[in-house]
């Protein structure tokens, strides 16, 4: 049976079902230009506003993103550029068959009273920037919490204070015609043990489908983006992809309702084999009641930027790099990755 296109994909219901479906996961390409432009600075690329857009370019038009992914989570500045022959990006990633999708979320910042922690803002006018994005094509949207882990955080101030405004977002989203890519991220930062990193995903996810439930959002037509439950960054003992695997399930199986068609990982800082090993592995212990899929950006991006270097001769080189990433991701979201695909 042949797919239907995403143009034909309207409600929001079929919208989320089409993000996730097999063989595809998302794109993040929605750096803020400040986090881009320290990603350049990491591997010598000068950032300027063209730099940039060139660079998002590079990415978009890599011939055939459309076996692979399903959607790009565009940033503000990028849903409104164009490539260097005028087609304005959003047209040319649904020219591929993907659906852009916009990052809507003002950004982290200090919760008051909470030493260490932040909460995500960006609901004021919310309403009215979500038409505009629609207007401007984007058929879904992305808003991100973190929560710092430490011995003593998150504290349930802090998780409910997210929980609240990401749960205001997709319903937003959703009277909007959007579907709601909801991310409740625990960060890596840290050393604190797979075992922690367990309980702190459980807790905040449970206190996140209180929210939503709350805000009567529809779980049907959201798409949740948490973290893999794993070791934190600095801890001395890293756990094994099987045990980050297993701790993923069990945690996500005793908090995300079976109504929620997909999730799609973040990559959160992992090497990006490591995070495609990871999703394979999680895919592997299924089958599982919703599509398990990714949403990463360091991880897929990470290998082009290094090649592109910002110099046209390295486009093609970059592209392959790129794709070749999509590729093993889109087979590890249906359990079906192997380390031969990583010889392209
Ligand atoms: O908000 C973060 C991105 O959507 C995912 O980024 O894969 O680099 O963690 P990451």
């Amino acid at each position: 049976m042949d797919e239907p296109s995403p143009a034909s994909v309207t409600d929001i219901r079929a919208t989320a079902r089409w993000l996730v479906r097999e063989g595809r996961g998302i794109l993040a390409a929605d750096e803020r230009t400040t986090t881009l432009a320290k990603r350049f600075a990491a591997v010598g690329i000068p950032s300027t506003p063209e730099s940039q857009r060139a660079y998002r370019e590079m990415l978009f038009g890599a011939e055939g993103i459309g076996d692979s992914l399903s959607g790009v989570i565009l940033f503000d500045e990028t849903i409104h550029q164009s490539t260097a022959a005028g087609v304005p990006f959003p047209a040319q990633l649904a020219a591929q068959g993907v659906l852009p999708g916009v990052k809507v979320d003002g950004g982290a910042q200090p919760l008051a009273g909470f030493p260490g922690e932040a909460v995500t803002e960006g609901l004021d006018g919310l309403r009215q920037r979500l038409a505009g994005y629609r207007a401007l094509g984007a058929r879904f949207a992305k808003w991100r919490a973190v929560i710092a882990v430490d011995a003593e955080l998150p504290t349930t101030g802090c998780m409910l204070a997210n929980a609240h405004a990401l749960a205001r977002y997709a319903a937003l989203c959703q009277e909007a015609g959007l579907v709601p890519i909801v991310e409740p991220e625990v960060l890596m930062d840290g050393s604190h043990t797979l075992e922690r990193c367990s309980t702190v995903t459980e807790s905040m996810l449970r206190t996140l489908f209180t929210s939503l439930a709350a805000q009567r959002v529809e779980l049907e037509a959201m798409i949740l983006k948490p973290n893999m439950v794993t070791s934190g960054k600095a801890c001395v003992t890293q756990a094994s992809t099987a045990s980050v695997a297993q701790a993923t399930v069990e945690c996500l199986r005793r908090t995300v309702p079976a109504a929620v068609p997909g999730i799609a990982f973040l990559s959160g800082g992992q090497r990006p084999i490591q995070a495609t090993e990871h999703l394979d592995a999680i895919n592997r212990l299924g089958p599982h009641p919703w599509r398990v899929t990714f949403s990463f950006a360091r991880a897929l991006q990470e290998d082009a930027l290094s090649v592109w270097q910002g110099h046209e001769s390295n486009i093609d080189a970059a592209r392959q790099a790129f794709l070749q990433r999509a590729v093993c991701n889109a087979a590890a979201s249906d359990g079906a990755y192997t380390a031969d695909l990583e010889a392209g």
